[in-house]
């Protein structure tokens, strides 16, 4: 595996590859689980090369503590990604992410998909995922960029500025890897005190009740129950949401066009966790 943690190196390497090089791309914020490594298999089976970047975002992180306290533990990422096969390595700096002076604004607005969900509870959140996947797309210039069902606000935002932009790369999409018990996959479930771990599932549970409900009741119905049950459980919900996957608005009924997908965000003690489930 290569590693290049400036622009100019990527780009000298990118110009050694025959134009016809497929290149995959998975983008990071490291902490590697097996959710990322799902996305770096789809990425192998479909690309020529692949490409993981590292990079913990700060534009991201509404309160510094966060960004602080987010793992990094970068030599046993290497290790991962040496293991699964990973042809290059962009590990870059802050620096060479946002040089000083560069204009980086984009000029589309995607605020009707921003300001919802997550970004009513983390305001400036997705400015800070778009601007750095927007950058990073012009960088690495990929043919497929693979990103997670997981962050389904995430993927349906990029989903949106690829398309405003018109950028030239598809976006694959790969289901939600979760532990035995369901729990999904994620860099912050270490966070989760070993005392709460047995009830960490209930957000999946719910998500499931939900699924389950969806056969008898009308959305409005469906989200009243599953925040019964939520507050029935340690979890503090800041929302559950039934919402369009197109745009990602709340729905007041199941249309037999569209696909309506569960959206919930709770705090587990001081860990906030994301989840979602088509239904
Ligand atoms: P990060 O949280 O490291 O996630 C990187 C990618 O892995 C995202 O596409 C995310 O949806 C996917 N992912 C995380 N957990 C997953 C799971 N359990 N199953 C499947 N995929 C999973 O998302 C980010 O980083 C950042 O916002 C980023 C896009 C890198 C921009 O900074």
């Amino acid at each position: 595996m290569q590693v290049f943690s400036t622009v100019a190196n990527y780009q000298a390497y990118r110009d050694t590859l025959f134009p016809s090089t497929s290149i995959g791309f998975v983008p990071t914020m490291g902490a590697l689980h097996p959710g990322h490594l799902s996305l770096i298999e789809k990425a192998r089976e479909m690309s020529d090369k692949v490409v993981v970047s590292i990079f913990v975002n700060p534009l991201q992180f509404n309160e510094n503590s966060d960004f602080v306290k987010y793992p990094k533990p970068l030599d046993r990422d290497i290790h991962m990604l040496c293991q699964y096969d990973t042809d290059v390595l962009f590990l870059p700096t802050n620096d060479e992410m946002y040089p000083p002076g560069k204009d980086l604004s984009i000029k589309v607005d995607l605020s009707a998909y921003t300001e919802v969900l997550e970004g009513k509870f983390r305001p400036g959140h997705f400015d800070g995922v778009i601007t750095v996947v927007h950058r990073l797309l012009k960088i690495i210039q990929p043919d497929f960029l693979f990103m997670g069902l997981k962050d389904f606000q995430q993927q349906t935002i990029i989903r949106h500025l690829i398309e405003s932009c018109s950028i030239s790369t598809q976006l694959q999409t790969v289901e939600t890897v979760r532990e035995e018990d369901g729990l999904a996959m994620s860099s912050r479930n270490v966070r989760i005190d070993t005392s709460l771990r047995p009830e960490a599932n209930k957000l999946y549970e719910t998500l499931m009740l939900a699924r389950e409900l969806r056969k008898k009741f009308l959305p409005g119905e469906v989200k009243q129950r599953c925040l019964e049950k939520l507050a029935a459980s340690p979890f503090e919900v800041e929302y559950f949401e039934i919402v369009s996957a197109n745009n990602l608005q709340p729905v007041t009924d199941w249309k037999p066009s569209g696909e309506t997908v569960a959206c919930v965000a709770a705090w587990l003690n001081d860990v906030r966790l994301i989840d979602n489930m088509m239904l």
